[in-house]
């Protein structure tokens, strides 16, 4: 993993809301890299749907990591083998953290926490067949009484795994709760490769982030509509103090998302598209006085063109 440094800052994936335009606008807001939106290996094989527009990525992410899930370990090693050829991302990164009803009833992503030594065959089978580093992210354990790291963290280095990605949170936890950060420390302290420490980084203190034994950190729903959050960190991380965005600095980032948005003109901005536009233009607006009006305004909005406009009149 060349690229990291110390206090690394990943843009979390967050599936249905960081796609590839709101990673690269991220990335020049100060993220250091980001991880894209989960895709099964089964979706990769079969080319199913839009699974590689799913994956697209832009070279303003870099670096930037593919994420796939499955349960199988010769599947997610095609899979994976066919995403290095095709998408060409500085990393292949594993899944094992999802608790969401359809991954885990397919044996994959949270429910392979029950079965260390599965997730250790996934990585083991990714790591002899791609040349690019393969991650893994999961997280503590299925519940408080099925802990366990860090002993299938080491399992994953063994195994061939170059960088993990560790939630401080267990599947039944879901994203409730606080995280458990002694947990993560005690694991990057254990292990010779980097640990990312993940779980709602934005409460640490800057004592806490500068001392940590993590090669760096990833931060997920606090960043949405919230780009500066990274940059806040940094400042908090060398003492410094950071200035809130100013409304006008809010609008222009939401024109800017818009205008980007019309530019990469994925499959031509269908109406779904547009929807979830306009979802994150209101949350980078969220925070900023005197949108109440751009926010009733928006939702008469029918084309990217007319949301490109009426941003305008605010910057
Ligand atoms: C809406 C949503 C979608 C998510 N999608 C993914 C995903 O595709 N892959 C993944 O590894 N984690 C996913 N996560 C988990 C986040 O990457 C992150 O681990 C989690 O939100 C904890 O970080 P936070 O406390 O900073 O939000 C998702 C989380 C949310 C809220």
């Amino acid at each position: 993993m060349k690229f990291l440094k110390k206090g690394f800052l990943f843009l979390a994936p967050m599936a249905g809301f960081t796609n590839s335009v709101c990673r690269s606008l991220f990335r020049e807001y100060g993220a250091d890299g980001s991880v894209t939106e989960f895709v099964h290996s089964r979706a990769v094989l079969s080319g199913a749907g839009r699974v590689f527009e799913k994956m697209r990525i832009a070279d303003s992410e870099r670096p930037v990591g593919v994420q796939l899930f499955g349960d199988d370990p010769a599947e997610m090693a095609d899979a994976g083998k066919i995403v290095e050829e095709r998408i060409s991302p500085d990393f292949i990164d594993v899944n094992f953290g999802c608790p969401a009803p359809n991954a885990v009833s397919a044996g994959a992503g949270a429910a392979l926490l029950r079965n260390p030594e599965k997730m250790a065959a996934i990585i083991l089978k990714m790591s002899s067949l791609i040349k690019i580093p393969v991650t893994a992210k999961l997280r503590l354990g299925w519940s408080s009484s099925e802990i366990i790291v860090p002993e299938a963290c080491k399992l994953l280095q063994d195994s061939g795994v170059q960088m993990i990605t560790l939630h401080g949170r267990t599947k039944t936890q879901g994203y409730t709760g606080d995280a458990d950060w002694n947990m993560i420390e005690n694991c990057a302290k254990s292990l010779d490769i980097p640990l990312i420490g993940n779980g709602s980084v934005e409460k640490l203190s800057a004592s806490e982030l500068r001392d940590s034994a993590c090669a760096g950190f990833m931060v997920g729903r606090a960043a949405l509509g919230n780009p500066w959050i990274f940059c806040r960190i940094k400042k908090s991380m060398k003492g410094e103090a950071f200035i809130e965005p100013s409304p006008r600095e809010r609008a222009a980032l939401a024109l800017k998302y818009a205008e980007t948005l019309a530019g990469a003109n994925f499959s031509g901005i269908s109406s779904a598209d547009l929807t979830h536009a306009k979802g994150q233009i209101m949350r980078f607006l969220r925070d900023g006085a005197g949108f109440k009006k751009l926010r009733r305004d928006m939702r008469d909005v029918l084309t990217i063109e007319e949301l490109k406009e009426l941003l305008c009149e605010y910057v």
